[in-house]
């Protein structure tokens, strides 16, 4: 395909000129004798490349270029400027020009700089493409995603959605369960129908039932009409199982039969109702346990279990810190903000107990909470600053070994990493330890420290 070049200027003998030599080169050439001239052939149709001469009335070559530029035009722009003036030549680089020429100037070295600002500009467009395709592939529905685990859970997501297979999601909290089980959603054929979302655990047993099945006029007291349970609602598209560990057995025996027959009875009704959902479902408690204890169904679990995905945690994958940062701080409008390498490198050593949420709230706080366009180590919460980890309510941090410890050599160790970290200032390693500045004297004065 021949590329055009769109030549503006206002002398015609130049016009004609550059036109000749161009076309004899092979380009397609089209001609404009004035600024508005040249706007009307850019929106008209934009041209691969574009000569501009800086003096013709107004608008003169500088407000051209300006306005092609403002209204997000790339196309390569070399400017003819007078002889010996380098502030419009400046001005015009600053603005956006590719390149200039001062007149008068050597057909060759037109020709020269069009090619070279040609193969510059097809080289920018391929480095976008790329960029594009990229994006594409660590972003499926708003995922981020990089590390090699990560990426093959996106791949799986990928290529499971279009199907209607029932799919569980396991991983801690925070780890991304809802986000990947809304994007197996929209790659799904039925994305244009209801997702429906239910949250096992927030519900008491008989409500959870009424909410997933229904109940018809007069069911139970306070039953003032018939109300569709969120099966219903989800019919032709995807019910979203949230929770799926904390259901009761009860519930368990209705959930089975729906999954095998896909059909149910809303609460005292006595209608068999049919509907067509994709079952997705998600939980953060170990289902192998539970059945061991009784407290899951096997046949229900190896219903559920058809296609496993496991979102690892988020300190087995701390190469996608970097990525999901930015995404955040983008996510806040902070984009102009950015991590200092020492913050970054808290934030990656971070243990992350909350997983991705307990990331993001937490870019959110510094978004919002920080000074000025760097964010520091100063700026970032105190547990991820001194890499301790808040656990869970409930969890241990600190598991007695199967032998049995000195607790003196604990205390000692302790009290040696306090002084460590704090450079020796007893104070402040008291405070790291929970002991005053007296008490910890007495424990080094025990220890000969
Ligand atoms: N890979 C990711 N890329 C971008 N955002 C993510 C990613 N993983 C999680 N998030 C975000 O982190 C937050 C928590 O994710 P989500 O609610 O999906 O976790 P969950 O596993 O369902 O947690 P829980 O078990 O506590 O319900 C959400 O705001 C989600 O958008
Ligand atoms: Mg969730």
């Amino acid at each position: 395909m021949k590329r055009r070049v769109l030549i503006a200027d206002d002398e015609k003998n130049m016009r004609w000129v550059l036109a000749q030599a161009l076309s004899a080169e092979g380009y397609e050439v089209i001609e404009a004798a004035d600024g508005k001239e040249a706007l009307t052939a850019v929106a008209e149709q934009p041209p691969d490349l574009m000569v501009l001469d800086h003096k013709m009335p107004a608008p003169d070559g500088m407000e051209v270029l300006r306005r092609l530029r403002a209204k997000g035009n790339v196309f390569p722009i070399i400017m003819l400027t007078a002889h010996g003036n380098v502030t419009t030549a400046v001005a015009a680089m600053k603005a956006g020009a590719s390149e200039y020429l001062t007149k008068p100037f050597d057909l060759e070295e037109l020709k020269i700089s069009i090619e070279k600002a040609l193969k510059v500009s097809a080289l920018a467009a391929e480095v976008e493409r790329l960029r594009e395709e990229l994006d594409r592939d660590y972003d499926v529905e708003g995922i981020v995603a990089a590390d090699p685990a990560m990426l093959s859970v996106l791949e799986t997501i990928g290529k499971v959605a279009p199907t209607n297979a029932t799919v569980i999601l396991y991983g801690e909290s925070g780890t991304g369960k809802e986000l990947a089980a809304r994007a197996l959603h929209k790659m799904s054929t039925r994305s244009a129908r209801p997702f429906v979302s239910v949250s096992a655990g927030a519900l008491p047993e008989t409500l959870l039932e009424s909410e997933l099945f229904g109940y018809e006029k007069g069911a139970f007291t306070g039953a003032m009409q018939a109300k569709p349970g969120r099966f219903e609602l989800a019919n032709g598209g995807t019910i979203f199982l949230d929770e799926i560990g904390d259901i009761s057995l009860a519930v368990q025996v209705k959930l089975l039969r729906v999954l095998q027959e896909r059909t149910f009875e809303r609460l005292g009704g006595t209608r068999t109702l049919e509907v067509d959902v994709r079952v997705v479902a998600a939980t953060n408690q170990d289902l192998q346990q539970l059945i061991a204890d009784g407290a899951f169904r096997e046949d229900l679990y190896y219903r559920l279990n058809v296609v496993p995905i496991t979102l690892p945690p988020l300190r087995q994958r701390p190469s996608e810190i970097p990525l999901l940062v930015a995404h955040f701080l983008e996510k806040q409008s902070a984009g102009s903000k950015h991590i200092s390498s020492e913050a970054m490198r808290l934030l990656m050593e971070y243990q992350w107990p909350g997983n991705v949420r307990e990331l993001e709230n937490t870019i959110e706080r510094i978004a919002i909470l920080s000074r000025g366009d760097e964010i520091g180590a100063e700026d970032l919460p105190a547990e991820v600053r001194s890499g301790v980890s808040m656990f869970a309510p409930g969890e241990r941090c600190f598991v007695l070994p199967e032998g049995g410890v000195d607790l003196e050599e604990v205390e000692l160790d302790f009290v040696r990493q306090g002084l460590d970290r704090s450079g020796g200032n007893v104070p402040k390693a008291a405070k790291l330890l929970g002991l005053t500045t007296k008490t910890l004297e007495a424990r080094m004065a025990k220890y000969g420290l």
